[in-house]
């Protein structure tokens, strides 16, 4: 069975492989931001994504955190187990900053006194909206037990990641992350970990190492991202 374009989102596309329980992922050096009403593209971004999302899964993966992800195929690409994607987006916050500090009027850098899990509805027509719980169920997004499940493994990833960034030098302000059902109706992470998705500060300076550098036209997105990956690895790319 020839391999087929699945799907192709504003940094990735998905391909179809010969064992239907398995997709191939390929990062791209496209960058949007602002449900797409801004974009460029950014020579090795995609590559930096792919290594980054590959070296997150992994330390997860040692953590008792599975995810969708199989194997490293190439310097873009990864191979990861098909799952249905639940449309929510599971935003987890240890410090305001972006929409947040809009919110509720909190400055950007303002410490949360314990983590929080939020809910986005993953609908580009409707730019993406915070959602509660109850809208949840009005549209049937997800059962009870999934959005608990959904809140806990955010926080999980949250307990395990935290400390290893902190450990780099690494301030995790907040991140998304994305679940799929697997076979069995079990909820896997999935989707990527980047800083396309996360925020990352310097503990030190309170630069910004992700893409809000874009976002606000900061300047020096690749090299953020390069850097991340160095702290985090101790690699160049
Ligand atoms: P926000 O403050 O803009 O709501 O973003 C919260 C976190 O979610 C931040 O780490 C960036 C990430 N994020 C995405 O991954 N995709 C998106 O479309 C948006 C808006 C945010
Ligand atoms: N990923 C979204 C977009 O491309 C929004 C964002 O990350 O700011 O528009």
């Amino acid at each position: 069975m020839p391999e087929k374009l699945l799907y192709e989102g504003k940094a990735k596309k998905l391909f179809t492989t010969e064992d239907p329980g398995l997709l191939r992922v390929e990062y791209k050096d496209d960058a949007t931001a602002f449900n797409g009403k801004k974009f460029d593209r950014m020579e090795g971004k995609g590559q930096l994504n792919n290594a980054i999302s590959i070296f997150f899964f992994e330390y997860l993966g040692k953590n008792q955190i599975p995810s969708h992800f199989v194997r490293r195929i190439s310097e873009t690409e990864q191979l990861v187990r098909s799952v249905q994607i639940v449309p929510l987006e599971v935003v987890v916050r240890n410090v305001a900053a972006g929409s947040l500090s809009k919110r509720i009027g909190w400055d950007e850098g303002r410490e949360l006194p314990y983590p929080i899990v939020e809910f986005y509805y993953k609908d580009d027509d409707l730019g993406d909206p915070l959602l509660a719980e109850e809208h949840i169920r009005l549209l049937e997004l997800a059962t009870e037990e999934e959005m608990q499940e959904l809140k806990k493994k955010g926080l999980a990833v949250n307990k395990v990641l935290r400390p290893l960034l902190e450990q780099k030098n690494i301030r995790l302000i907040d991140f998304k992350l994305e679940f799929g059902l697997d076979q069995n109706g079990g909820l896997l992470l999935a989707d990527e970990i980047s800083p396309d998705t996360c925020r990352f500060w310097d503990a030190d300076t309170g630069n910004k190492m992700d893409k809000d550098r874009f976002r606000r036209d900061l300047g020096g997105v690749t090299e953020a991202y390069r850097e991340i990956y160095q702290r985090l690895t101790g690699d160049n790319l």
